[in-house]
């Protein structure tokens, strides 16, 4: 296979994805899409497109990362699907149970690789506590927490020129709901938590009750403020996860392993200071302090890099991506059940499999 042609969607994050994708041996990100003209100007070099399909259309690319608004990235995907093209999909990947089938059928019917774009699984403690759980030490692990609050307050609006405003401009007349306040579900966005337990348990979802805070914040735009779940797995765990994006309190990410004989805890504070905790029976006398190489990867590389490397080599070989479309999915669509039992005043929904035919 020659060099892979490579396309990135959404110039937000999504330009982390052109310096990274093209920093691959064999990969050249040759297009962009944004619908913001100043931002695909600012790409030089690159065939800029302000619409996705006329990019499909005229590009002639492999692979395409789908890094725009959330709400955009199941219906691209589907569209590079049909196209031939590979996807690489930021996180929540589909907003609805129709979309995880449609994307299953999509995938299967093309044959080409698709990916969720779940970067917390490369990166340096989730491949400790890999190594941790295979040693056996914590025993059988029976249950799993996690959270994910992030203050998004200040991407909520949106002012008529469509970059954010700072939340204190809430009230003027010209300022419209942003994706985030109107369109993300706190539970959608589970694949950074959720993702990392399913992981390292080698376990999958079946069923889900949760709760959320109802709209305090932004009610105007319908903003889900917090929301918690309680999960079931098929190896029988509990699982808990919390996501709350409209509620002032600064980013914190939160994860623990609980088992049979060791437990071990990780907290973030501000994306930066960061502590982990171990207990281990063996060892008694309590938690013990880990040090901050805990979360450093072994090999020293970045954990975009490493995931983005991976999905090519298995467009190369033609060999399962690391987060197939079925794994992509368990890591989402619990999220995707969690909102619905929420809106439902917590009724306990299954979490289907789309393995099936
Ligand atoms: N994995 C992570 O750690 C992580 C971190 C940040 C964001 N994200 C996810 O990445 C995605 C992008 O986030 P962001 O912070 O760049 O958002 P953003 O709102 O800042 O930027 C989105 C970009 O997409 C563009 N866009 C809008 N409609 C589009 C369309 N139809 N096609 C292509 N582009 C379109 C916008 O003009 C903008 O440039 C989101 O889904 C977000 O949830 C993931």
């Amino acid at each position: 296979m020659g060099t892979l042609r490579c396309g990135v969607s959404g110039l937000g994050r999504g330009r982390t994805f052109i310096e990274r994708l093209n920093g691959i041996e064999g990969c050249e990100v040759v297009a962009v899409c944004d619908p913001d003209e100043g931002k695909v100007e600012g790409c030089e070099g690159l065939n800029g497109y302000l619409d996705f399909e006329t990019m499909l259309a005229e590009a002639a690319l492999d692979l395409v990362a789908v890094i725009g608004p959330g709400p955009t990235h199941a219906p691209q995907s589907l569209l590079a699907l049909d196209h031939g093209v590979h996807v690489l999909s930021e996180t929540p990947c589909v907003y609805s149970l129709d979309e995880a089938s449609a994307i299953v059928q999509a995938v299967r019917r093309s044959g080409c690789r698709y990916m969720l774009s779940e970067d917390y699984i490369f990166m340096g403690w989730v491949q400790r506590w890999r190594e941790l759980v295979e040693s056996g030490e914590l025993g059988e692990i029976v249950a799993a927490q996690a959270e994910y609050t992030h203050d998004c307050r200040g991407i909520f609006l949106v002012g008529p020129d469509g970059r954010y405003l700072p939340w204190s401009e809430r009230g003027r007349p010209d300022v419209t709901p942003s994706w985030r306040a109107s369109h993300l579900p706190p539970l959608s966005y589970c694949s950074h938590t959720l993702g990392p337990l399913l992981h390292l348990l080698g376990d999958r979802c079946q069923s889900v009750t949760a709760f959320d805070a109802g709209s305090r914040t932004y009610p105007e735009a319908g903003t889900i403020d917090y929301a918690s779940a309680v999960l079931k797995t098929e190896a029988g765990r509990v699982i808990t996860l919390t996501n709350g994006f409209g509620v002032a309190h600064p980013f914190i990410f939160f994860a623990g392993l609980i088992g049979t004989r060791g437990s071990v805890r990780c907290v973030s504070y501000n994306f930066g200071d960061a502590q982990m905790k171990l207990y281990l029976d063996r060892d008694g006398g309590g938690w013990q302090d880990l040090t901050t190489a805990w979360f450093d990867r072994s090999d020293g590389r970045h954990w975009l890099s490493v995931l983005l490397e991976e999905f090519v080599e298995s467009i190369r070989n033609d060999s399962t991506p690391p987060i197939d479309v079925y794994r992509s999915m368990d890591y989402t669509l619990p999220g995707i059940c969690a909102h619905l039992s929420a809106a439902r005043g917590g009724e306990r929904l299954e979490v289907p499999d789309l393995r099936g035919p």
